[in-house]
């Protein structure tokens, strides 16, 4: 598409200044917001106003209000100075930063695409379940019947869970467009040939088989209220999903990295208590999924890690913005149009069945650090900034740690209350969790 280095550096130009131009008119709409008053160090996000929904802009509202109070308002301005302001991430749009995607073009074809799987050896969702065409009637009605059979032993908390993943993974569309945001490794065209375009096209393909496997399932299992699920589905691509500094590719792969190490854990570990409970059928379906996702998970890690070898202070500044504002899982808009609170209540209760907890978070954190030689970077080659990020990034596993010690003696001391919570997706079976 583009013939020559000389038509891409043009073309970075021209988004360099569409962005500025874009910067300026989304900083006069959250000055806007925020009653005319954008306070030195206080500028709301523009990430907030691009992609937040508006219940989440209505907070940065009131923060913005009650950064005016006495006390409280300096405890935030303090918080946000050690932060940093929101606007950092802009500076990954500048040329000198996209161009190193450029470079890596030819890394990436060696290194990325090869970790794709093409579709005449890839498993499909056939392969995991019952076939008409090949079983006739009868066996596919025995099949079936076998499928019911096992899933009757799957509690209703395992249920919810694995309703939760696939309405996660349903939500593809959302996800694909994701990195079709990320500057200088989209999808320019929608077939464009580059390794980047050839790469998310590819995972995309890969990934629409979890939704589409889970969904099958789920529907033969006959467990679950498939209306309420498929609401739950149409919902969340419409809500879309939160993501911080969502144009710069350093960022956007930082936050993939973390994602399919975070979805392949909740696969695995949903495959493992599948097998406990007797259902082998989907103790394989989530095992598959769970090998697909750690294959993402290594193409993204690499290339963070070849982010981190050629622009260190970059990849750990964009490390530790995405930390301190914490990885939101992807599905956190999702609502089945009762329950306003069900992503919450899904996490407590992976958490208390231990598909996805506060422990698996900080450990992929800790695996992030060591694969990226975080600790290891030299300091002479770092900014004050990058220096600071380092420092902050390699201490957050110790204070996660500190913070799940206190809540576990906290509970040892006193019993917690448990609620008793009702799920759409299960018929409205009350699912207990124990409250924190
Ligand atoms: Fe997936
Ligand atoms: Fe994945």
């Amino acid at each position: 598409m583009y013939s020559s280095v000389e038509n891409r550096l043009v073309y970075r130009c021209m988004q360099w200044i569409s962005g500025s131009l874009y910067y300026l008119i989304l900083r006069r709409r959250c000055s806007r917001a925020n009653g005319g008053r954008i306070m030195a160090g206080m500028t709301m996000s523009t990430a907030n106003c691009l992609a937040q929904p508006a219940q989440l802009q209505g907070e940065a509202v009131q923060v913005s209000k009650r950064s005016t109070r006495t006390g409280r308002g300096a405890a935030v301005a303090a918080r946000h100075e050690e932060e940093g302001t929101d606007d950092e991430w802009l500076m990954y749009l500048e040329p000198a930063k996209l161009e190193v995607f450029d470079h890596l073009e030819p890394w990436a074809e060696a290194n990325v695409v090869p970790l794709l799987k093409p579709a005449e050896v890839a498993w499909q969702p056939t392969d995991l379940l019952p076939d008409l065409a090949s079983l006739g009637a009868d066996g596919f009605h025995a099949a079936c019947c076998d499928i019911r059979a096992r899933a009757a032993g799957l509690p209703d908390a395992h249920l919810v869970c694995l309703v939760g993943n696939m309405v996660t993974e349903e939500a593809l569309p959302t996800y694909q467009s994701i990195p079709n945001r990320f500057e200088a490794v989209r999808d320019l065209t929608g077939s464009s040939g580059t390794a980047w375009a050839r790469w998310i096209r590819g995972w995309s393909a890969e990934e629409n088989r979890h939704g589409d496997v889970l969904n099958k399932y789920l529907f033969l299992s006959g467990r679950v209220d498939m209306r309420q699920v498929e609401r739950t589905i149409h919902n969340l691509i419409q809500s879309g999903m939160v993501m911080n500094a969502a144009r710069s590719p350093y960022h956007g792969f930082i936050y993939v990295a973390f994602q399919e190490r975070a979805t392949s854990i909740s696969h695995g570990n949903t495959a493992r208590r599948a097998k406990e409970h007797g259902d082998l059928s989907l103790a394989r379906i989530c095992g598959a999924i769970a090998a697909d996702e750690k294959r993402h998970e290594l193409a993204y890690t690499r290339i963070v890690g070849k982010l981190f070898e050629i622009d260190p202070d970059g990849a750990v500044r964009a490390l530790a913005y995405m930390m301190r504002r914490r990885i939101v899982m992807p599905a956190s808009l999702m609502t089945d149009g009762r329950d306003s609170d069900l992503f919450s209540q899904y996490g407590a209760v992976a958490q208390q069945a231990g598909i996805y907890t506060a422990s698996d978070y900080r450990s992929i954190l800790e695996h992030l650090i060591n694969q990226w030689g975080v600790e290891e970077l030299v300091a002479t080659g770092l900014s004050d900034e990058g220096r600071r990020a380092r420092d902050y990034v390699c201490a957050l596993p110790r204070k996660i740690r500190r913070l799940e010690q206190k809540a576990h003696e906290r509970n040892d001391k006193k019993a917690r209350p448990t609620a008793s919570i009702p799920f759409s997706w299960i018929f409205d079976r009350p699912v207990n969790i124990t409250m924190a």
